[in-house]
C-alpha cells in the first residue's frame, strides 16, 4: 500500500524536487509505510542530534575552570562522535528513500532539545544540559529500535542500537565521571538540572 500524501514518484521523477515527508520508492523489500513511518522517526532522533552535536561545540569553545583543558578535549572528542552519527542517520533515511533534515533553521523547529542560552554557563551546568539531551536521545532511540525490529526495519533496529544508543550511553559514563569529579551527585544533580533547565545561569561553582 501507498498513502498517497506520503509518497513522492519514483524512476523518471527521482531527481526532481521532492517534498520532505515523502519516500521515493527502494528496492529493498520494505513496506512503503514502513520506510516512512522510519524516516519520521529517524529524523526526529537525527534533529536531536544535530541539536546535541552542536551543544557539544558550543561547550568546547565556552567551557571555562579548573577542568578546562579536560572538558575543551571531551568535548570535541564526543563532538567528533556525534558528527559521525549525525551521517549515519541521513544516510539512513536517504537509503530508505526520505529526505534527511539538514539545515539549522529546519532542526531548530523540530529538535526536543531544550535551547540552551546564547551566553556562557558554568561547566557543572553544561554537563547536566549535555546528560539531558542524551537522556532525550536515548529514550527516543529505544523506543524507535524496538517499532523498527517490530516492524521489520532491522537495518534501522541495528543502527540505532549499535551506533546511536550504544554511542549515547558511552558518553553518558563520562559526561557522569565528569560531574562525580566535580562532586555533583544524587539529588543535588537533579536539582542542578532543573535550575539548568528553568534558565539559571548559575548552578554550582565549578
Ligand atoms: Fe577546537
Amino acid at each position: 500500500m501507498k498513502p498517497k500524501d506520503r509518497t513522492a514518484h519514483n524512476g523518471r521523477h527521482s531527481a526532481e524536487f521532492q517534498p520532505y515527508g515523502t519516500v521515493v520508492h527502494r528496492a529493498i523489500s520494505l513496506d512503503d509505510r514502513v520506510r516512512s513511518s522510519a524516516c519520521e522517526r529517524l529524523n526526529q532522533i537525527l534533529a536531536d542530534t544535530i541539536t546535541l552535536r552542536d551543544m557539544y561545540k558550543k561547550h568546547h569553545w565556552q567551557v571555562s575552570g579548573p577542568a578546562f583543558y579536560q572538558l575543551h578535549l571531551l568535548f570535541d572528542k564526543h563532538f567528533g562522535e556525534q558528527s559521525e552519527l549525525v551521517d549515519e542517520l541521513a544516510e539512513r533515511i536517504q537509503t530508505l528513500g526520505g529526505v534527511a533534515i539538514a539545515m539549522a533553521h529546519d532542526v531548530a523547529e523540530t529538535t526536543h532539545i531544550e535551547r540552551p542560552p546564547r551566553g556562557r554557563e558554568n561547566p557543572n551546568t553544561q554537563l547536566f544540559r549535555l546528560l539531558q539531551a542524551h537522556e532525550q536521545i536515548i529514550a527516543e532511540t529505544r523506543e524507535a529500535a524496538e517499532w523498527a525490529a517490530k516492524a521489520g526495519d532491522h537495518g534501522t533496529n541495528d543502527l540505532l542500537i549499535s551506533n546511536v544508543l550504544r554511542t549515547n550511553e558511552f558518553q553518558v559514563w563520562f559526561i557522569t565521571e565528569q560531574l562525580a569529579s566535580a562532586g555533583v551527585e544524587g539529588r543535588e544533580s537533579e536539582e542542578a538540572a532543573e535550575m539548568a533547565a528553568s534558565g539559571h545561569r548559575r548552578v554550582h561553582n565549578a
